[in-house]
């Protein structure tokens, strides 16, 4: 049965945590993955999860069955720190259920819009994450892509994204990334997401929202801003969310998938019809995320703990950003990196080419994707100068 099954080809962004493992080199820099780190290079448990987790030991009664929904406090919960107050939700028209990560959120939409139309298409960005194509593709949708990030002038191009949307089939997805795009960190700006969802309305096409870094750009609601306007234009949504970065859950894999319709009664089949697409999947996701989660939005003094915890987190992150643009300039570096400052969220391509970022890695210990992009997360005062001396060196 399983002799002629070839290794795969090293996953472009994990295949880079086992090299950085196995590195001896004590300057070596991690900017692979996207995870959260501190100035000293490490990623503890949020105290607002440590909190929770210590409450839920306490108080947790049962480990009965949840049902494929998952945690139906947690989904109401998640509904509302993506949507707010929105009309959708007041409404009755939204349906959530808990996944084992973003990941299997997307896996979930992408079984659950092929069951609905066989082999159906998925326009995702050029580029995106790297995960998308493989999870769409297993999940039996045909991915597309459309223009998306202007490499030469390091912006969007969202001509080019209009231009290619606007030839979309009406029974078509397309999956557009809520804030802090990853790899590009090139967000719409509002201008362009009333754009985008005019266009979503015209032609009717599906919008799958990915959210996996929602208050890691400029703020929680303000993260939410493209999802919550396309929630007002198009009847029919789905968001695909994560608590692995912003609850900094990682391993737990918790995440929520959630789908806005019509009415409510369109609402309770298609959340019926995806709840079937779990069962026969993994039957229910782990609760333990979930869990940890509702607590914390269930209570005021945690939740304000968590967006402390958040907004330490999106501060650091910025601040490397400027950062690494005054360092390269203080090596010398001649080239504009400027555009990092005006990107958002964990990532940014550095724009250097396969051979240079190859050499940081081989010649310097430094691990970026090969696409170039970087964690800025993974940059510290104690690494910077070394860095972008590593990076002025391979310029
Ligand atoms: C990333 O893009 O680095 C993260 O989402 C981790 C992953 O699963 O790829």
């Amino acid at each position: 049965m399983f002799a002629t099954i070839q290794p795969p080809p090293a996953d472009p962004i994990l295949g880079l945590s086992i090299k950085f493992k196995a590195d001896n080199n004590p300057l070596k820099i991690d900017l692979g993955p996207g995870i959260y780190k501190d100035e000293t290079g490490a990623t503890p448990v949020l105290a607002c999860v440590k909190a929770a987790e210590a409450f839920r030991t306490e108080f947790e009664q049962t480990k009965i069955y949840l049902g494929s929904a998952g945690s139906g406090l947690f989904n109401e919960r998640i509904a509302s720190l993506l949507l707010g107050d929105h009309q959708a939700i007041q409404d009755n028209r939204v349906r959530t259920i808990s996944t084992p990560g973003g990941t299997g959120a997307l896996r979930i939409a992408g079984e659950f819009i092929n069951s609905s139309k066989s082999g159906a298409t998925i326009w995702v960005s050029n580029p995106t994450w790297a995960n998308h194509q493989g999870v769409f593709t297993a999940a039996g949708l045909n991915v597309k892509t459309y223009p998306y990030y202007d490499y030469d002038n390091k912006c969007l191009d969202f001509e080019g994204m209009m231009n290619a949307l606007k030839q979309v089939s009406k029974d078509d997805a397309v999956l557009v990334h809520a804030c802090c795009h990853n790899p590009s960190g090139m967000d719409l700006n509002k201008e362009q997401w009333q754009q985008f969802a005019e266009l979503a309305n015209e032609i009717g096409f599906l919008p799958v929202v990915d959210i996996a870094y929602q208050g890691f750009g400029a703020g929680l609601d303000e993260d939410a801003y493209g999802l919550r306007l396309l929630a007002d234009k198009v009847d029919q949504l789905v968001v695909c969310s994560s608590c692995s970065k912003n609850f900094g859950l990682y391993r737990d894999r918790i995440g929520a998938c959630s789908l806005i319709a019509k009415n409510s009664t369109v609402a309770d089949i298609i959340y019926a019809a995806i709840q079937r697409v779990v069962r026969v999947n993994y039957s229910m996701p782990p609760a333990h995320g979930a869990a940890v989660v509702e607590t914390i939005l269930g209570s005021e003094e945690l939740t304000s703990q968590w967006h402390g915890e958040l907004e330490v987190m999106r501060e650091r992150i910025s601040q490397m950003r400027q950062v690494l643009v005054s360092s390269l300039a203080d090596k010398g570096v001649k080239q504009d990196f400027s555009f990092i400052t005006r990107q958002n969220g964990m990532f940014s391509f550095l724009g250097i080419n396969g051979e240079q970022v190859q050499r940081l890695q081989d010649e310097f210990s430094i691990y970026i994707v090969g696409s170039s992009r970087i964690n800025l997360a993974g940059i510290s005062p104690d690494n910077i100068d070394y860095l972008s001396e590593s990076i002025a060196k391979v310029l």
